[in-house]
């Protein structure tokens, strides 16, 4: 069995741009110029790439994303999507947040909710009619098509957000603890669903979690988070076979090593 391979990640010789890049990113609210929350943040996602950013609360996660996001802008450094500073928000990079419940408009049905990114990109209603089928079918909400967000449960909620997020056919998805209000098992149909489509619409994901385990599953890369000022500590090649697989990808050792390595991290040792 290989050692756990870690590393740093150094810039890479390929000559396509990164999908994003963090440039010596500082962030400071208000006048608390002394705490940074986030502090010389540099970092690459590569094309196609699945991402997953660990730490604990506060350390910064939520702010990362939507710097990545093109919500707020850095203190200091630069944000750059596909090459080019990120000046705002963008179809190109949907968010998916934890807050499921908030997220959806509680008064228009699944599909009217997942319709929402086509009306605003103008596509005509055969053309949304025919996306929103698609995409109902392929979250498995075919017997919730109809029904009001408030009738179903935390998981096919979630459901409704991803397809969403997907109906805009976005270059990066950008998920903020999205699976953390959801029951254990769940949440692991979730993570394998997750999986299968970022592989299949070949889409960017950059994926917060405090849940190491979630993070190695997920992940080709896991970077790891410490707080005050919030920073990089470690960047971790996962380095799993694909697919994964809830049980035996779990108990493989390199899965355990790798779960030992963050866990000492990012306990402070
Ligand atoms: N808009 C804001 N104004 C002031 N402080 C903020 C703001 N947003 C976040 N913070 C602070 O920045 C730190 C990191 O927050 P956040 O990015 O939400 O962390 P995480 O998502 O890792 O829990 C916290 O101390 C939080 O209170
Ligand atoms: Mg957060």
């Amino acid at each position: 069995m290989p050692d756990v391979e870690t590393r740093t990640r150094a810039a890479d010789a390929a000559s396509e741009a990164p999908a994003l890049a963090l440039r010596d990113v500082g962030v400071v609210f208000g006048a608390e110029a002394n705490r940074p929350v986030l502090a010389n943040i540099s970092l690459d996602v590569r094309e196609g790439e699945f991402l997953s950013i660990v730490g604990p609360s506060g350390c910064g996660k939520t702010t990362l994303l939507r710097l990545l996001a093109g919500l707020m802008k850095p203190t200091t450094g630069d944000v750059l999507f596909e090459g080019k500073r990120v000046d705002g928000p963008s179809r190109a990079r949907a968010i998916v947040f934890q807050d499921y419940a908030n997220a959806l408009l509680p008064w228009r049905t699944v599909a009217g909710n997942i319709a929402l990114p086509l009306e605003r990109a103008g596509l005509s209603k055969p053309e949304r009619e025919a996306r929103v089928a698609a995409l109902v079918a392929k979250m498995g909400l075919d017997a919730a098509a109809n029904r009001y967000p408030a009738q179903l449960s935390g998981g096919m909620q979630q459901r409704v957000q991803i397809a969403r997020c997907l109906a805009q056919k976005p270059r990066v998805m950008l998920m903020d603890e999205p699976f953390g209000a959801l029951d254990a098992l769940t949440r692991q149909t979730l993570q394998d669903e997750l999986l299968a489509l970022a592989a299949e619409q070949r889409v960017t994901t950059v994926f917060i979690t405090h849940d190491l385990e979630e993070a190695i599953y997920l992940g080709d890369r896991v970077i790891a988070l410490a707080a005050n000022p919030g920073r990089v500590v470690e960047t971790i090649d996962v380095g799993l076979p694909k697919p994964r697989n809830q049980l035996t990808t779990r108990e493989d050792p390199a899965f355990l090593a790798r779960r030992h390595r963050l866990f000492g991290l990012l306990q402070g040792h």
